[in-house]
């Protein structure tokens, strides 16, 4: 059997090699390319791919694929997103995810980023950096006064809620799903609108479907606080940056920490030099905010994460190879 893997980095080499010496019975190969149609050819004589990329995966890459026999993909990641699942359910493919890999690294991140909004931590380096070692006017607000609105309550959102708990904050929830730990602490309000209203703090952890892309746009925005701060560590497109650019120039939004964007692609990934050379006009405006604190969609990206995804990845399509029916499988019928 062989697994042949795409993008892989050299921070998921020793996990990687771990896992082949714990797996004697799988050849793997690997590439640092991303799966494209044109290196879809790499994996010739694979029975299987793991693969890891934000871009979306396109329907002439599973062709190239198909073509050599491969149907089997494993992603190292979460978000299924960037998948078309007709294309994968017409070309016969299944795929898997890693749906837990440590959802305390993307929690502990947002929970900082929301921290370093309360005590505005960037104005605060800005003046270190001029050699300014006064107060004022940083003054900052206190975890315990806030109330915080989490959207998801799946596996990130739960732990987001449990930090934050051991912090004081007040916190309110919003699911489509009511998880029962969380119902049983009576944390749950009845719509979005109700969160809101209600929080001084709105953060994200739904998954992006075509219904709820934009999700925080400027009818949303309305309904908020006045100083609401908005934490995403989830997916850039649930927030329509226009709206946000919108409500920050209004001063309804008092600041944003945002580990994903609207758009991401154009930029994250890549080095710049500064960000006056950045593409995206909606991107620079927000990345030279004092408000505004922007992380390269790297709150996954912890020792413990990483060695799990790929050892959860290959484990899945080596399940797959063999033709077993791993619980990470993807019903790409939804
Ligand atoms: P999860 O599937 O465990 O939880 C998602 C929750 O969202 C579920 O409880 C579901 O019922 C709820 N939900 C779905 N649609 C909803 C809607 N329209 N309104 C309200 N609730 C809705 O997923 P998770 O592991 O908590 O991850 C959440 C998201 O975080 C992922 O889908 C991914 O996009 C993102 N993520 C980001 C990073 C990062 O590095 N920034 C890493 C991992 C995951
Ligand atoms: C996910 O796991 O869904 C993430 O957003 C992490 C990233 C490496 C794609």
């Amino acid at each position: 059997m062989k697994i042949f893997a795409y993008g892989i980095r050299d921070d998921e080499k020793p996990s990687m090699e771990k896992w082949e010496k714990e797996n004697p019975d799988v050849e793997v190969g690997y590439t640092d390319q991303l799966l494209t149609q044109e290196t879809a050819k790499l994996a010739d004589g694979a029975n299987g791919v793991v693969t890891l990329q934000t871009t979306p995966y396109e329907r002439g890459a599973l062709e190239a694929l198909k073509e050599q026999g491969i149907q089997s993909i494993s992603i190292r990641n979460v978000g299924v997103d960037n998948f078309n699942f007709k294309d994968l359910n017409e070309l016969g493919f299944k795929l898997t995810n890693v749906p837990v890999y440590s959802p305390n690294a993307i929690a502990e991140h947002t929970v900082l980023l929301m921290g370093r909004l309360l005590r505005r931590v960037p104005e605060v380096d800005t003046k270190f950096d001029n050699g300014d070692f006064t107060w004022a006017p940083t003054i900052g607000k206190e975890y315990r006064e806030q109330t915080v609105g989490v959207i998801g309550t799946g596996h990130i959102g739960r732990v987001v809620i449990k930090i934050l708990q051991g912090f004081g904050a007040k916190v309110i929830a919003y699911d489509v799903y009511h998880n029962p730990d969380i119902e049983k602490q009576g944390l749950y309000v009845d719509s979005l609108e109700d969160i809101y209203k209600q929080s001084d703090v709105i953060t994200l952890h739904v998954p992006l479907f075509d219904s709820n892309k934009y999700m925080i746009n400027e009818k949303a925005i309305e309904q908020m606080k006045d100083g609401v701060f908005i934490v995403n560590c989830a997916r850039g497109e649930l927030i329509d940056s226009e709206a946000l650019i919108k409500g920050l120039d209004d001063k309804k939004i008092a600041g944003a920490g945002l580990d994903v964007l609207d758009r991401e692609n154009r930029v994250f990934g890549k080095k710049w030099g500064s960000i006056d050379n950045l593409p995206d006009s909606d991107i620079k405006n927000l990345a030279e905010r004092e408000n505004v604190i922007i992380t390269p969609h790297n709150a996954f990206y912890t020792e413990t994460a990483v060695h799990n995804m790929i050892k959860i990845s290959f484990d899945s399509n080596k399940a797959l190879i063999e033709g077993q029916t791993p619980d990470t499988l993807i019903d790409t019928n939804k």
